[in-house]
């Protein structure tokens, strides 16, 4: 499509977007009566207006039933979390029964340690991105000193190369060939939290495995943001946060895909709760660790059916707009973002360091600000945009199918150049 850098014509796309009234099915923060542009669906995606509904529908069975809402009542919370399986299924590209809705992301990302990383005499190296989040980082470190090895030994980081920000897939494949016979764990972001750099999913998979390690993906960055197909793809195991894309609202309940060819696997060690146990005998309540034979039998404890219900909210949303025309969006409105900035033209001001092929980005866009960005950032506030700063020079925005528009996508830029010129 040729785009224009005006109003008229970001309105334009607006009109023509299918989505646009899924915008009305949110809460847009206001600042003194004024909706703010927000782009931070990557970091906090905003609240659906049934949230409230779905809560309540919780309470009510509380208040009603007692413990016996766990049976009782429309919506039982002894299965509640099956609600979730199956639109989060088609989201990230698996089979309902290799999702697990549980936890947090990094108690999540600890359990699949325990389950994926299994060092074996030479073969105890774990190959990850540079500059992975903080709690990935800590978490390898941690599992690696319980073993009793030194991290700077068993961690092994592929960088970008010189002067650049995003990883080079063949830069990844050869270093899992250098450490073919020494890698126990790939693990690597689906969508790296700084750059915006959607790494090479499939490739990344198809290598480590032919390495003879297990892989595993961070997808809180991912999921509800690109395509994926973790089943398709033969991803051993992935987790998510959904407080993101997924608008799951804050500290939200995470989940976990695993591959049903482990399910069964009797050499998977696993940690164990009475939530993960046969379903049919549970509350015979006997000795010996019987897991569900699904992703479920990762389970430990009772769910937070109060998270669980904000999480449904969000995917009754997902299933009406329909993940397809929200992936269509997504590109045409992370495109227009691209010529928009792109129009700004005054030299040196920034740098997009987010991958500019439709392969290797999702929604967000993370710009290198080489002086003054904290500034910018400053100003962008106050202008009512909000966006957010990581240390120590990048603003990175992600304008989201489901509540942002085009017209909000023209105003930024518009809004950053005024304040660039200055
Ligand atoms: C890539 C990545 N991994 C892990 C985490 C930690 O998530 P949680 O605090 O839900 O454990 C985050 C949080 O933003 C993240 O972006």
């Amino acid at each position: 499509m040729n785009f224009e850098n005006s109003v008229s014509f970001a309105k334009q796309l607006d009109k023509n977007d299918p989505l646009k009234d899924f915008r009305q099915q949110f809460i847009i923060p206001s600042i003194d009566g004024k909706e703010q542009i927000y782009f931070l669906g990557n970091s906090l995606g905003l609240q659906p207006k049934k949230a409230k509904d779905e809560l309540n529908k919780i309470l009510g069975q509380w208040s009603v039933y007692g413990v016996e809402g766990f049976f009782k009542g429309d919506d039982p919370w002894i299965d509640y979390h099956d609600k979730l399986t199956k639109p989060l299924a088609k989201i990230v590209g698996a089979l309902p029964h290799e999702i697990s809705v549980m936890n947090q992301l990094t108690v999540n990302l600890h359990l699949m340690m325990v389950s994926f990383y299994n060092p074996n005499g030479k073969r105890n190296k774990i190959i990850c991105e540079a500059k992975a989040f903080p709690s990935d980082q800590y978490m390898f470190e941690t599992h690696v000193r319980h073993y009793g090895f030194n991290p700077d030994d068993t961690i092994i980081e592929v960088q970008p190369r010189k002067n650049e920000y995003a990883i080079h897939t063949e830069d990844i494949l050869l270093v899992i060939e250098q450490h073919k016979d020494e890698v126990a764990l790939v693990l690597f972001s689906g969508v790296n939290y700084y750059s915006g750099q959607l790494f090479d999913i499939p490739t990344i998979t198809a290598a480590a495995q032919k390495a003879g390690a297990k892989v595993g993906f961070d997808l809180a960055h991912a999921a509800g943001n690109v395509s994926l197909q973790l089943h398709e793809w033969n991803v051993d195991f992935a987790c998510w946060c959904s407080y993101k894309y997924l608008n799951a609202g804050p500290g939200a309940v995470g989940a976990i895909y695993i591959h049903e060819r482990f399910h069964n696997d009797k050499n998977i060690a696993r940690y164990g709760g009475w939530w993960g146990y046969n379903k049919a005998t549970r509350f015979k309540m006997d000795k010996g660790f019987k897991p569900i034979n699904t992703a479920e039998g990762w389970q430990l404890s009772t769910p937070t059916f109060t998270s669980l219900a904000l999480y449904k909210a969000a995917l009754d949303i997902f299933e009406q707009a329909g993940w397809e025309n929200i992936l269509a969006k997504r590109k045409l409105l992370n495109d227009y973002l691209w010529f928009v900035l792109n129009e700004i033209k005054i030299k040196g001001a920034f740098e997009i360091i987010t991958p500019k092929n439709e392969k290797e980005k999702g929604c967000q866009v993370s710009l290198l600000m080489p002086d003054r960005g904290k500034t910018v950032f400053d100003e962008l506030a106050k202008a009512g945009i909000m966006v957010d700063w990581r240390e120590p020079n990048v603003i990175r925005l992600a304008p989201v199918p489901l509540y942002n528009s085009f017209e909000e996508v023209w105003q930024f830029g518009n809004i950053l150049r005024q304040i660039l010129k200055k």
